[in-house]
């Protein structure tokens, strides 16, 4: 029987044999195959490395020649061929190797400085792993995986630390995705120099592409584009300065001269909407402080605008106003310095005899918000901060576009946009004219700095479009304006 059982063995032996090596060939084959056809920089260096040594050790240097053409050639087609895949896979990979001398080297201080490092059992320093970096002109591109214990708060908290020992401008961290992260792995972008420094100068000509309009760019390099297509309404706010009003005339200028925006609203500083006094639509704008009486007319005559068209919705059968269509024309409300202009008509409520101007108001923009959407209204209000006592949370969940420049109130960002990082939060406060955080639906808070219209150019622009002769008023005599608002 044994001997039997050897001779099967045996047997079995010769044919398994080369059939497991086969299979452990063919897996090994495939798993060279993946890894190479996923780093094909260092496969190309491997490459590289086997032809050197075989010209050394045969010393045929012609091989040198045809391998260096060879890869020329695989570059060239690959560069024009898939532009995006190299430039991530060759152009960012070598800036990211040139770049990753300078992280080897603050690395390990930066993490030890910050606190991010642990000690294991043997007392020696554990730090976060780093991966490759990925870079482009502005910004670099890598993943680490945090220590046990660590939270991507803890690294948010840390960021401004980490990215002056880094010696990087900013640091954004958020939670790894991809078929390979690990849920200890963070997705780092480090901006090493501002992609938003600088002024970029509105073009209204330029700007609008139907109904949404360019009013700046965004730190990804995108444009920040308000369509007032998009049924929901647009709230700014900002410290004195900050650069609302010069928001207001990128969106403003250019929508003069169209016959499917109707622009309307209330300016108590005068400044904004003085350049429409010729404009169609007259009656529903109110500039000024002097004439609280005529600021409410003007709400409740918006409010009527609405209410007509919500009739004509509920007779036609539709749910919703197509914006911008024959007789339909989008009507923009500018509510420039809310706060403010409730404050002017609650004093004027005091002084005179309780006519109840600022309620009338409130409960006229509260509609308007609430309601206006889907009758083709469009809000843009404006305040120097939104807290709760000037918007309530039903209203300020209306303004799907929500853009903050200077504040230096943490909660009043926070209002506005729940998901800032401490981070954000604290660079908004000291944030240059014009620079801010932009939330909409669907995306990301994100930075933004807003293009520039001088206020000149912008009273041109409104009222050559609307054939009135044009009274150029320099930027400078403006803000001696403001000042005197
Ligand atoms: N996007 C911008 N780019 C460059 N400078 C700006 C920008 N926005 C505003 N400024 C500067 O800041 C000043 C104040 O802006 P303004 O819009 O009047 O502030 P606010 O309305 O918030 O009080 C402007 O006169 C301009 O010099
Ligand atoms: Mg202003």
């Amino acid at each position: 029987m044994r001997e039997n059982d050897d001779g099967n063995d045996v047997l079995a032996g010769l044919v398994l044999a080369p059939v497991t090596v086969t299979v452990a060939a063919a897996g090994l084959g495939l798993r060279v195959l993946v890894w190479s056809l996923r780093r094909p920089v260092r496969l190309a260096r491997l490459t590289v490395l086997a032809v050197v040594a075989w010209v050394v050790v045969t010393g045929r240097a012609w091989w040198l020649a045809v391998a260096v053409a060879l890869l020329v050639a695989v570059l060239v087609v690959w560069w024009r061929c898939w532009p995006v895949a190299f430039d991530h896979r060759v152009t960012q990979r070598a800036r990211g190797r040139v770049r990753s001398w300078s992280y080897r080297r603050r690395w390990g201080v930066a993490m030890t400085g910050c606190g991010l490092t642990t000690k294991d059992n043997d007392g020696d320093r554990v730090y976060p792993t780093r991966s490759v970096i990925w870079s482009t002109k502005t910004a670099d591109w890598f993943r680490v995986r945090m220590l046990p214990g660590q939270t991507l708060n803890d690294w948010n908290t840390k960021a401004p630390a980490l990215a002056a020992a880094l010696d990087v401008q900013t640091l954004r961290f958020a939670p790894a995705t991809g078929r390979f992260a690990r849920k200890a792995d963070l997705d780092v972008t480090a901006i090493r120099s501002d992609p938003l420094a600088g002024t970029r100068t509105a073009a209204p000509a330029a700007a609008a592409d139907g109904l949404a309009v360019r009013v700046g760019r965004c730190e990804d390099g995108t444009d920040l584009v308000i369509d007032l297509a998009d049924p929901w309404h647009v709230g700014v706010q900002g410290m004195s300065r900050s650069g609302k009003s010069v928001l207001l005339y990128d969106l403003l200028a250019a929508t003069a001269g169209r016959t499917d925006v109707l622009l309307t609203g209330l300016d108590p500083t005068g400044i904004l909407l003085a350049p429409w006094e010729h404009a169609p639509g007259v009656d529903l704008r109110h500039c000024g402080t002097d004439d609280p009486d005529h600021a409410v007319e003007v709400v409740e005559a918006l409010v009527d605008v609405m209410d007509q068209r919500i009739g004509h919705l509920l007779a036609t059968g539709s749910d919703k106003v197509t914006p911008g269509t024959q007789g339909m024309p989008v009507v923009v409300v500018v509510l420039e310095e809310y706060p403010g202009l409730l404050s002017v008509l609650a004093a004027h409520d005091k002084t005179t005899k309780p006519g109840g101007l600022e309620g009338r108001v409130r409960l006229g923009v509260r509609r308007l918000v609430q309601e206006g959407a889907k009758a083709g209204v469009r809000v843009v209000m404006l305040a120097q901060r939104f807290d709760a006592a000037v918007v309530g949370g039903a209203e300020r969940s209306n303004l799907g576009t929500r853009l903050s420049m200077r504040v230096d109130n943490g909660d009043a960002v926070r209002m506005l946009h729940p998901a800032a990082t401490p981070a954000q939060v604290a660079e908004l406060a000291a944030a240059e004219p014009g620079r801010g955080l932009v939330d909409t639906p669907g995306q990301p808070t994100r930075w933004f700095k807003a293009d520039l219209t001088g206020y000149g150019q912008y009273q041109d622009a409104v009222r050559t479009a609307h054939q009135q002769p044009v009274l150029v008023v320099s930027d400078d005599e403006t803000t001696d304006m403001e000042a005197a608002a």
